[in-house]
Protein backbone atom coordinates (compact mmCIF):
# COMPACT_ATOMS: atom_id res chain seq x y z
CA UNK A 1 0.00 0.00 0.00
CA UNK A 2 1.26 3.35 -0.99
CA UNK A 3 2.02 5.62 1.93
CA UNK A 4 0.61 9.06 1.80
CA UNK A 5 2.61 12.39 2.75
CA UNK A 6 1.31 15.12 4.83
CA UNK A 7 0.47 17.39 2.49
CA UNK A 8 0.04 20.04 5.63
CA UNK A 9 3.58 18.97 6.45
CA UNK A 10 6.01 21.51 7.07
CA UNK A 11 9.28 19.05 5.67
CA UNK A 12 11.18 18.26 2.76
CA UNK A 13 13.48 14.96 2.84
CA UNK A 14 16.09 14.86 0.39
CA UNK A 15 17.65 11.67 0.44
CA UNK A 16 21.49 10.90 -1.65
CA UNK A 17 20.91 7.62 -3.10
CA UNK A 18 23.40 7.53 -6.04
CA UNK A 19 26.41 6.36 -4.09
CA UNK A 20 28.07 2.83 -5.71
CA UNK A 21 28.30 1.49 -2.64
CA UNK A 22 32.63 0.48 -3.09
CA UNK A 23 32.87 -0.56 0.46
CA UNK A 24 29.87 -3.22 0.38
CA UNK A 25 31.79 -5.35 -2.36
CA UNK A 26 30.84 -5.76 -5.71
CA UNK A 27 27.18 -5.69 -7.12
CA UNK A 28 24.64 -2.99 -7.73
CA UNK A 29 24.67 0.38 -6.25
CA UNK A 30 24.15 0.53 -2.26
CA UNK A 31 20.53 2.02 -1.85
CA UNK A 32 19.56 -1.35 -4.24
CA UNK A 33 21.16 -3.89 -2.03
CA UNK A 34 19.07 -6.22 -0.41
CA UNK A 35 18.55 -6.22 3.15
CA UNK A 36 15.80 -8.66 4.14
CA UNK A 37 14.69 -9.30 0.57
CA UNK A 38 14.02 -5.44 0.13
CA UNK A 39 16.16 -2.64 -1.31
CA UNK A 40 17.75 -0.51 1.14
CA UNK A 41 16.32 2.56 -0.68
CA UNK A 42 12.74 0.96 0.47
CA UNK A 43 13.81 0.66 4.09
CA UNK A 44 14.81 4.05 4.14
CA UNK A 45 11.51 5.70 2.15
CA UNK A 46 9.40 3.77 4.15
CA UNK A 47 10.45 4.48 7.34
CA UNK A 48 10.59 8.57 6.14
CA UNK A 49 6.70 8.40 4.35
CA UNK A 50 6.09 7.22 8.70
CA UNK A 51 6.82 10.56 9.91
CA UNK A 52 4.05 12.59 10.43
CA UNK A 53 5.62 16.00 9.16
CA UNK A 54 7.19 14.96 6.10
CA UNK A 55 5.24 16.44 3.12
CA UNK A 56 7.51 15.61 0.23
CA UNK A 57 10.75 13.07 -0.70
CA UNK A 58 13.19 13.64 -3.32
CA UNK A 59 15.24 10.27 -3.75
CA UNK A 60 18.53 11.17 -5.95
CA UNK A 61 19.12 8.25 -7.37
CA UNK A 62 22.15 6.64 -9.71
CA UNK A 63 21.70 7.81 -13.01
CA UNK A 64 21.53 5.02 -14.41
CA UNK A 65 18.97 3.47 -12.22
CA UNK A 66 15.83 6.74 -12.26
CA UNK A 67 13.41 5.05 -13.67
CA UNK A 68 14.14 1.63 -12.07
CA UNK A 69 14.06 3.89 -8.76
CA UNK A 70 10.84 5.45 -9.72
CA UNK A 71 8.78 2.31 -10.27
CA UNK A 72 10.19 0.64 -7.09
CA UNK A 73 9.13 3.55 -4.52
CA UNK A 74 5.73 4.05 -6.00
CA UNK A 75 3.80 1.43 -4.06
CA UNK A 76 5.59 2.83 -1.01
CA UNK A 77 5.69 6.36 -1.08
CA UNK A 78 4.88 9.54 -3.26
CA UNK A 79 8.52 10.23 -3.88
CA UNK A 80 10.07 12.47 -6.50
CA UNK A 81 13.37 11.18 -8.35
CA UNK A 82 16.07 12.81 -9.86
CA UNK A 83 19.28 11.83 -11.19
CA UNK A 84 22.02 12.27 -8.24
CA UNK A 85 25.74 13.78 -9.24
CA UNK A 86 29.16 12.12 -8.96
CA UNK A 87 29.56 13.07 -5.12
CA UNK A 88 26.63 12.96 -2.27
CA UNK A 89 26.86 16.83 -2.09
CA UNK A 90 26.09 17.37 -5.96
CA UNK A 91 23.43 14.38 -5.04
CA UNK A 92 21.80 16.48 -2.31
CA UNK A 93 22.17 19.89 -4.68
CA UNK A 94 20.43 18.26 -7.44
CA UNK A 95 17.69 17.12 -4.79
CA UNK A 96 17.24 20.26 -3.15
CA UNK A 97 16.44 21.76 -6.51
CA UNK A 98 13.32 19.29 -6.76
CA UNK A 99 11.82 20.48 -3.17
CA UNK A 100 8.46 22.52 -4.84
CA UNK A 101 7.67 25.67 -2.63
CA UNK A 102 6.02 25.07 0.62
CA UNK A 103 8.07 22.91 3.19
CA UNK A 104 9.93 25.82 5.44
CA UNK A 105 12.10 22.24 7.01
CA UNK A 106 14.42 20.31 5.18
CA UNK A 107 16.03 16.75 6.29
CA UNK A 108 18.72 15.06 4.41
CA UNK A 109 19.11 11.78 4.90
CA UNK A 110 21.49 8.94 3.71
CA UNK A 111 20.17 5.90 1.93
CA UNK A 112 21.97 3.93 3.68
CA UNK A 113 20.90 4.54 7.40
CA UNK A 114 18.00 2.48 5.90
CA UNK A 115 16.62 1.70 9.58
CA UNK A 116 16.45 5.33 10.99
CA UNK A 117 13.02 5.42 13.23
CA UNK A 118 10.47 7.50 12.33
CA UNK A 119 11.07 9.06 15.63
CA UNK A 120 14.51 10.07 15.28
CA UNK A 121 13.16 12.00 11.69
CA UNK A 122 10.19 13.91 14.01
CA UNK A 123 12.96 15.05 17.05
CA UNK A 124 15.12 16.66 14.03
CA UNK A 125 12.51 18.31 12.42
CA UNK A 126 10.99 19.30 16.01
CA UNK A 127 14.44 20.74 16.82
CA UNK A 128 14.89 22.95 13.57
CA UNK A 129 10.91 24.04 13.97
CA UNK A 130 11.45 24.66 17.75
CA UNK A 131 14.16 27.86 16.62
CA UNK A 132 17.68 25.67 15.62
CA UNK A 133 18.68 26.81 12.27
CA UNK A 134 20.66 23.67 11.67
CA UNK A 135 20.17 19.74 13.46
CA UNK A 136 22.30 16.97 14.09
CA UNK A 137 21.76 13.68 15.70
CA UNK A 138 24.47 12.54 16.73
CA UNK A 139 26.24 9.87 19.67
CA UNK A 140 28.93 9.21 22.13
CA UNK A 141 32.18 8.25 20.98
CA UNK A 142 32.57 4.74 22.88
CA UNK A 143 36.10 3.94 22.02
CA UNK A 144 39.28 5.68 22.73
CA UNK A 145 40.69 7.61 19.93
CA UNK A 146 43.90 8.48 18.76
CA UNK A 147 45.60 11.26 16.86
CA UNK A 148 48.41 9.41 14.54
CA UNK A 149 51.17 9.95 11.85
CA UNK A 150 51.71 9.41 8.62
CA UNK A 151 53.89 6.53 9.69
CA UNK A 152 51.05 5.49 12.10
CA UNK A 153 52.83 6.89 15.34
CA UNK A 154 50.62 8.16 18.14
CA UNK A 155 51.02 11.54 18.26
CA UNK A 156 48.07 12.20 21.37
CA UNK A 157 44.82 10.87 22.77
CA UNK A 158 41.94 13.04 22.07
CA UNK A 159 39.29 14.18 25.01
CA UNK A 160 36.40 11.86 23.60
CA UNK A 161 33.87 13.52 26.22
CA UNK A 162 33.89 16.41 23.63
CA UNK A 163 33.72 14.12 20.35
CA UNK A 164 30.52 13.46 18.75
CA UNK A 165 29.81 10.49 15.86
CA UNK A 166 27.02 11.90 13.62
CA UNK A 167 24.25 10.87 11.98
CA UNK A 168 21.43 11.34 9.80
CA UNK A 169 18.40 12.72 9.37
CA UNK A 170 20.43 16.27 9.32
CA UNK A 171 17.71 18.98 9.73
CA UNK A 172 17.62 22.80 8.51
CA UNK A 173 15.91 26.01 7.90
CA UNK A 174 15.17 25.43 4.19
CA UNK A 175 17.27 29.17 3.66
CA UNK A 176 20.22 28.02 5.72
CA UNK A 177 20.75 24.90 3.44
CA UNK A 178 19.80 26.37 0.07
CA UNK A 179 22.56 29.31 1.20
CA UNK A 180 24.69 27.16 2.55
CA UNK A 181 24.62 24.77 -1.02
CA UNK A 182 24.83 28.13 -3.32
CA UNK A 183 28.19 28.90 -1.56
CA UNK A 184 29.77 25.55 -1.41
CA UNK A 185 32.87 24.88 -2.26
CA UNK A 186 34.91 21.87 -1.63
CA UNK A 187 33.03 18.61 -1.71
CA UNK A 188 31.63 17.40 1.97
CA UNK A 189 30.65 14.40 3.87
CA UNK A 190 27.67 16.21 5.46
CA UNK A 191 25.69 19.09 5.17
CA UNK A 192 25.96 20.63 8.70
CA UNK A 193 29.79 21.33 7.14
CA UNK A 194 28.31 23.12 4.71
CA UNK A 195 26.49 25.19 7.10
CA UNK A 196 29.05 25.78 9.57
CA UNK A 197 31.35 27.08 7.09
CA UNK A 198 28.30 29.39 7.07
CA UNK A 199 29.18 30.17 10.75
CA UNK A 200 25.76 28.69 11.53
CA UNK A 201 25.41 27.08 14.90
CA UNK A 202 24.51 23.68 14.81
CA UNK A 203 22.35 22.11 17.22
CA UNK A 204 23.42 18.22 18.36
CA UNK A 205 19.93 16.10 19.27
CA UNK A 206 20.63 12.11 20.73
CA UNK A 207 21.25 9.91 17.55
CA UNK A 208 19.61 6.28 17.47
CA UNK A 209 21.57 2.95 17.23
CA UNK A 210 19.30 2.18 14.76
CA UNK A 211 20.08 4.89 11.85
CA UNK A 212 23.87 3.22 11.62
CA UNK A 213 24.81 3.70 8.22
CA UNK A 214 25.22 0.52 6.42
CA UNK A 215 28.81 0.80 4.80
CA UNK A 216 30.55 -2.38 5.06
CA UNK A 217 29.45 -6.05 4.50
CA UNK A 218 29.11 -6.22 8.63
CA UNK A 219 27.04 -3.24 8.87
CA UNK A 220 24.61 -5.05 6.39
CA UNK A 221 24.70 -8.27 8.56
CA UNK A 222 24.21 -6.20 11.82
CA UNK A 223 20.85 -4.80 9.70
CA UNK A 224 19.96 -8.01 8.93
CA UNK A 225 19.86 -9.33 12.20
CA UNK A 226 18.00 -6.49 13.78
CA UNK A 227 15.44 -6.22 11.21
CA UNK A 228 14.97 -10.08 12.29
CA UNK A 229 15.30 -9.32 16.28
CA UNK A 230 12.58 -7.09 15.69
CA UNK A 231 14.54 -3.84 16.30
CA UNK A 232 14.30 -4.73 19.89
CA UNK A 233 18.25 -4.13 20.45
CA UNK A 234 18.14 -0.72 22.59
CA UNK A 235 20.65 0.66 24.25
CA UNK A 236 20.73 4.46 26.39
CA UNK A 237 20.90 5.95 22.66
CA UNK A 238 18.31 4.21 20.76
N1 LIG B 1 25.58 9.31 -2.27
C1 LIG B 1 24.96 9.99 -3.33
N2 LIG B 1 25.71 10.41 -4.40
C2 LIG B 1 27.03 10.15 -4.46
C3 LIG B 1 27.68 9.48 -3.39
C4 LIG B 1 26.91 9.06 -2.29
O1 LIG B 1 23.77 10.22 -3.30
N3 LIG B 1 27.70 10.55 -5.52
C5 LIG B 1 24.76 8.83 -1.15
C6 LIG B 1 24.83 7.32 -0.98
O2 LIG B 1 23.93 6.68 -1.89
C7 LIG B 1 24.47 7.13 0.48
C8 LIG B 1 24.91 8.44 1.12
O3 LIG B 1 25.22 9.36 0.07
O4 LIG B 1 23.07 6.96 0.70
C9 LIG B 1 26.12 8.23 2.03
O5 LIG B 1 27.22 7.81 1.24
P1 LIG B 1 28.05 6.46 1.47
O6 LIG B 1 27.57 5.73 2.66
O7 LIG B 1 29.49 6.81 1.31
O8 LIG B 1 27.55 5.57 0.21
P2 LIG B 1 28.32 5.22 -1.11
O9 LIG B 1 29.03 6.42 -1.63
O10 LIG B 1 27.35 4.53 -1.99
O11 LIG B 1 29.37 4.13 -0.55
P3 LIG B 1 30.94 4.04 -0.88
O12 LIG B 1 31.53 5.35 -0.39
O13 LIG B 1 31.39 2.83 -0.11
O14 LIG B 1 31.05 3.86 -2.38
MG1 LIG C 1 30.65 7.31 -0.44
Amino acid sequence: MTAQLNPRGDVAVLVPAAGAGVRLGPGRPKALRLLAGEPLLVHAVRRLAAAASVHTIVVAAPIAEVAAVRELLAPIAPVTVVPGGAERQESVAAALAAVPVGPDIVLVHDAARALTPPALVESVAAAVRSGHDAVIPVLPVVDTIKEVDADELVLGTVDRRALRAVQTPQGFRRSVLAAAHAAAGDALTDDAGLVEKQGVPVFCVPGSDHALKITRPFDLALAEHLLATGLRTRTLNS
